[in-house]
């Protein structure tokens, strides 16, 4: 049983917060919360929410915060959220930091770790031009680092490969460059009501799973 189980995932593009968090939710059943991932399944099924932050994604900005705090409210509402959730990509900003203070308030919840994820830019660079994604199932590979066993298709469930749009090198260095701006300040903010770990991103997953089940125990 995990004593922990209100996580945010804290970092920079391509630190590896969504292949961790992949992990500990498969093991753990944690529930998983990619705001990212939320906003390309909205922009693929071209519903209200996807044309309104389809501009902001594509060209690695943020999506307005009050636009990603309702949907982040709704959802933490759920039922699979009852015990226990990864946010991976939010809180993202200040104002949104104080958003999710407002929506854990209401529905009574508490935030029991932020877990943020240190790597150095060469590395996140390099990580994010040569990531591709399954379009079936999600899974995350790495032309460099964790190539499929055949090319262009999903080890897991034979689905293909795909690299995300906004995984060019101009705009994965934009959003580097966000990330410092708007995000990084999250991390003192944490710090300082006592609630971060840090973990080495750069490191072996299969090293930083291990350690942050530790932390969680
Ligand atoms: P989002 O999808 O959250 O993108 P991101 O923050 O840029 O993060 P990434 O998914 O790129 O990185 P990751 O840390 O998950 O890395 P991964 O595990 O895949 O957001 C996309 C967009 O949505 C934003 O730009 C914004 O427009 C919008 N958005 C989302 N949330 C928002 C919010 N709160 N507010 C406003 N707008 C928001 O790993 C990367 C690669 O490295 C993979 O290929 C993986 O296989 C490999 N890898 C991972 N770990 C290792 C390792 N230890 N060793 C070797 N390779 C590794
Ligand atoms: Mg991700």
């Amino acid at each position: 049983m995990l004593k922990k189980k209100n996580l945010v995932f804290l970092g920079p593009p391509g630190a590896g917060k969504g292949t961790i968090a992949r992990i500990l939710s498969d093991e753990t059943g944690l529930t998983h919360i990619s705001t990212g991932d939320i906003f390309r399944a909205e922009i693929k099924g071209g519903t209200e929410l996807g044309k309104k932050a389809q501009e902001y994604v594509s060209s690695g900005g943020l999506v307005p915060d009050e636009l990603v705090g309702d949907m982040v409210g709704s959802r933490l509402a759920k039922d699979d959220c009852a015990d226990g959730f990864i946010l991976d990509g939010f809180p993202r900003t200040l104002p949104q930091a104080e958003i999710f203070k407002n929506v854990l308030d209401k529905i009574g919840k508490k935030l029991d770790l932020v877990v943020y994820f240190k790597a150095s830019d060469d590395v996140l660079l390099k990580r994010l031009t040569a990531r591709i994604i399954c379009k079936q199932c999600g899974l995350n590979f790495n032309k460099l680092f964790s190539p499929p066993k055949k090319d262009g298709v999903c080890d897991e469930c034979g689905g293909e490969l795909y690299q995300r749009a906004d995984d060019s090198l101009e705009t994965a260095k934009d959003r580097l460059e966000v990330y410092y701006k708007e995000t990084s300040p999250l991390i003192d903010l944490y710090r300082g009501e006592g609630l971060l770990l840090e973990v080495d991103g750069e490191q072996d997953k299969m090293k930083t799973y291990p350690e942050l089940l530790e932390a969680l125990s």
